[in-house]
């Protein structure tokens, strides 16, 4: 074995994850190769197809010595005996399962491609996400080559976006599954070495491959009912004069809860949370377990409630009707520090509000140019990178990414530039709503009455 890994798939996960395995292992190479010429070369450029903070220096420090970005993926295959594949697994759109299974033509594409170049034993490692028992699926497409022998791993990725590089460097667990044979446990061996170059060992976790796809699932499955279950109650708070934030601390304290991912909001997006869960429903009926993915499936139906819940309070603040108002969207990256707009609750409000027929202007210090995509659409809302002018003569802000920057502008200058009366709707509880009632606004939020 020389060591050397390739990626194939050179996305969100792909990218960061082997910069930081390269910057982690200066002996060992790191070719990251995908089929996409136009991200290959944004990976190669000072303007990096994917914006983590961090993320320019790792790779700046790495790329050229040990790390490498190309199309060449017959090479990186050929050059490497560890090939990680770190391919897209978006929900199907057609035939059976679509709107819930996960879409593997990516991935078995690449399992293929590995089976027809590889020129000796390889240790192929699933770093997508993937329905629990894809190895046995992938090993059957690899051995349709059986001069060489192929190994498969499952290392699921943890990271969140925003935080991606300190999650790689800083991870609560590594997750590696293997087959119980001794060549797979070998294959775990090798793994292990890798992450064991920065990660302390009791934070490496080993099971078997179908645990580890499967925990894959479950942990992002957990971490969305979470949020629906937080956005569920701030419904019952705005209902009674509860208070979300209260009710959330007190929660929190209680470690067996724990303090974490208990923000009410918008409802969350991104481009895994839907997709897992509606997977996890998607693997649930096909083994018979209706009851286990009615449950799992209102996860997904709370966090669009949440969406429209949001659109009904401000149309109703606005005297029922939102005809040719003017609202500004503050915010349409599914989250903070991040220009990813997959999955944006943004995007399902801007739909609900045209429908209103209101006029939307969208501001986001990060994510207009996936916003203009998203919305081409809907070709008469604006876009507007300066969110005092996307604020000019509107009739409602309705804040929807919790962007620091939006606690540090003039919310006076703001004010004075809006219709009266002015309305502030903080889907995040991001800012003051104190100091903006002394101002003048009327502030809606959500889980506070
Ligand atoms: P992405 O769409 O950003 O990147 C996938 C890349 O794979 C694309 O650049 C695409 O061109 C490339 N690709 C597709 N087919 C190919 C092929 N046959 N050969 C070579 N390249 C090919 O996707 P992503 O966000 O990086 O997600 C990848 C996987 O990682 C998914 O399964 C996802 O669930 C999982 N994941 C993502 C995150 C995240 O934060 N985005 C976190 C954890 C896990
Ligand atoms: C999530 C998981 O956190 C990662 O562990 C996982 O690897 C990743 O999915 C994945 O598999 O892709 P990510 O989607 O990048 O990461 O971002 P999160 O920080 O989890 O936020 C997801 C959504 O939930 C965002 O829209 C966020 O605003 C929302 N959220 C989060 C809330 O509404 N409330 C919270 O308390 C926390």
């Amino acid at each position: 074995m020389n060591g050397d890994i390739a990626c194939i798939g050179a996305g969100y996960i792909g990218g960061p994850t082997m910069a930081v395995i390269a910057k982690m292992n200066p002996g060992r190479r790191v070719l990251v190769v995908d089929i996409n010429a136009e991200r290959i070369a944004a990976w190669n450029s000072d303007n990096l197809p994917v914006y983590e903070p961090g993320l320019d220096e790792v790779v700046k420090a790495c790329r050229g010595k040990n790390l490498f970005f190309s199309t060449d993926i017959a090479g990186a295959i050929k050059a490497c005996d560890m090939i990680f594949v770190g391919v897209n697994t978006p929900t199907k759109t057609f035939g059976e399962g679509a709107g819930y299974a996960s879409d593997l033509q990516y991935w078995e594409a690449s399992a293929r491609t590995i089976a027809q170049e590889a020129n000796g034993d390889k240790i192929v490692v699933e770093k997508s996400t993937l329905p629990v028992r894809t190895a046995d699926a992938m090993a059957e497409v690899l051995h349709t080559h059986p001069e060489h022998t192929f190994t498969v791993l499952s290392n699921p990725e943890f990271l969140a976006e925003g935080s991606a590089i300190t999650d790689l460097l800083n991870p609560d667990r590594v997750l590696i599954g293997g087959p119980q044979t001794a060549r797979g446990r070998a294959a775990v061996r090798a793994l292990v070495e890798v992450y064991a170059a920065w990660v302390p060992r009791r934070r490496i976790v080993t099971t078997n491959v179908w645990s580890s796809e499967l925990s894959k699932l479950a942990a992002n499955a957990m971490l969305a009912q979470r949020i629906s279950s937080v956005n569920a109650l701030s419904a019952l708070c705005e209902a009674t004069g509860a208070d979300i934030a209260e009710v959330a601390r007190v929660m929190g304290m209680d470690r067996r809860i724990g303090d974490k991912f208990l923000r009410a909001g918008p409802g969350f997006g991104g481009s895994c949370f839907k997709k897992d869960v509606l997977n996890l429903v998607y693997l649930c009926r096909s083994y018979g377990l209706e009851a286990e993915a009615d449950y799992w499936e209102g996860v997904i139906r709370m966090n669009e409630e949440q969406q429209r819940r949001i659109v009904a309070r401000t149309v109703k603040a606005l005297f029922n009707t939102l005809a040719n108002k003017r609202i500004a969207l503050f915010g349409f990256a599914f989250k903070a520090n991040t220009g990813d707009t997959r999955e944006t609750p943004a995007l399902a409000v801007a739909n609900l509000l045209d429908a209103e027929r209101a006029q939307l202007v969208v501001t986001d210090p990060k994510a207009l140019g996936n916003a203009r995509r998203d919305l081409a659409h809907l070709p008469h809302v604006a876009l507007e990178p300066d969110p005092y002018a996307a604020a000019a003569d509107a009739d409602a802000i309705l804040v929807m990414t919790e962007w620091p920057c939006y606690r540090e502008l003039d919310w006076g200058r703001v004010y004075a530039s809006m219709r009266k009366p002015a309305l502030i709707f903080d889907t995040r509880n991001l800012l003051d709503h104190e100091a903006l009632r002394r101002i003048g606004f009327r502030v809606l939020a959500v889980g506070r009455p």
